[in-house]
């Protein structure tokens, strides 16, 4: 089975050719990140409107590089969720005009389930059911992964995502954008304990996450020093990290917890989203792992962001069980993938539109 990958729902154009034998013939993904940089974020016009121009011609790449036709595959998918609605639907019309011209099946597949089954590209034996921690710019959520289109959410952020929380307090200390990176790096020299930081809802049952209360403990922390050193900044980016390594690691504690009791055992704790790149995350969750008998998969780098192999790989899985999507699948901005969780306890509208998956 051969399967090409679309993907563009945020600010990555990416496009994949990948078989059932796990091979990625094509995986290219093109960030658009300068285009953004100077406004300290993801502007969503500007994103769409590269999609539109980069789009087709990475295709033909990837399709070149995998040294095949159009007429070669066994189905297209593309992002059809969530994201930034003029985005999405740029990489979900291209792959139904490419399905509709060849005659191929179309999987309009969900960006979230996209990460979710990314570990199960490299990892063969991976088995369902596994906990997934999907840590990104758009999204903090603690999720069972049933089976391919069966997920439960057990826990999700309340307001700002871990991804954007890092960003918001890059941009407090003048660090830039993509702010994890620059955090990740400026805490190396740091002191972790020098600032006291919050550690929203640490302690508390459940698995829901807050980042915002976090966010303004460090402007407090920025306004109350003044003009910062270098030293300063290194200290708040470490006491940072820290906090948010903190809260992960309790958060991911709980939701183990919360599936034994009900008798379910996870096969595995599974990292996925541009945070888990962190290295201090790495350590911690697989020391949380470690102390949970549980074994812990992360997938590579370049699988954790975005990509558009992930939604091949999310398209053969559902392609290989039957679950082909019509031709007018809608674009959806928002798709959760528990439709039956509701909104967590103390969320409020969410406010972050302009915000990725
Ligand atoms: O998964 P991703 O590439 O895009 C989506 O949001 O879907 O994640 C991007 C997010 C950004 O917020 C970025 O700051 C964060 O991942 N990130 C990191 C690190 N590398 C990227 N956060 C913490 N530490 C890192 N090393
Ligand atoms: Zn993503």
């Amino acid at each position: 089975m051969i399967v090409l990958g679309i993907e563009t729902s945020c600010d990555e154009t990416a496009a994949a050719v990948v078989t059932g034998e796990r091979a990625m013939l094509a995986n290219l993904v093109l960030s658009q990140i300068a285009d953004h940089a100077p406004y300290g974020g993801v502007v969503p016009e500007i994103a769409a409107r590269s999609h539109v121009e980069h789009l087709d011609g990475l295709i033909a790449r990837a399709m070149r590089e995998a040294g095949l036709d159009f007429a070669d595959l066994d189905g297209v998918a593309a992002t059809a969720g969530p994201g930034l609605i003029g985005a999405v639907m740029v990489g979900l019309m291209t792959g139904k005009a490419i399905a509709a011209v060849h005659d191929k099946p179309l999987l309009a597949v969900n960006h979230l389930e996209g990460h979710a089954l990314s570990p199960r590209l490299v990892a063969e034996d991976l088995d369902f059911p596994y906990l997934l921690l999907l840590v990104s710019g758009g999204h903090c959520q603690l999720l069972l992964v049933e089976e391919v289109n069966s997920y439960r959410r057990l826990g999700t952020t309340i307001d700002d995502a871990v991804g954007e929380a890092f960003d918001k307090a890059a941009m407090l200390l003048e660090l830039g954008y993509p702010g994890g990176p620059a955090i990740e790096r400026a805490a190396r020299e740091g002191d972790p304990a020098r600032i006291a930081l919050p550690r929203p809802l640490a302690g508390r049952p459940g698995c829901d996450f807050s980042f915002s209360g976090l966010k303004t403990a460090v402007l407090h922390a920025v306004q109350a020093l003044g003009a910062l050193s270098d030293r300063d900044r290194a200290d708040i980016a470490a006491s940072f990290q820290r906090a948010v390594t903190d809260v992960l690691a309790d958060r991911t504690a709980n939701a183990i917890a919360v599936l034994r009791d009900s008798d379910v055992e996870p096969t595995a704790l599974v990292v996925a989203g541009g945070v888990a790149a962190n290295t201090e995350i790495r350590i911690r969750v697989e020391s949380l792992a470690g102390c949970r008998g549980l074994a812990l998969n992360i997938p590579p780098p370049r699988l954790c962001t975005d990509n558009a192999a992930m939604i091949a790989w999310a398209g053969i899985e559902r392609l290989a069980r039957g679950l082909v999507d019509p031709l007018d699948a809608s674009p959806r901005a928002r798709w959760p993938l528990d439709e039956d969780a509701g909104l967590a306890e103390g969320a409020g509208v969410p406010g972050r539109l302009g915000r990725k998956a």
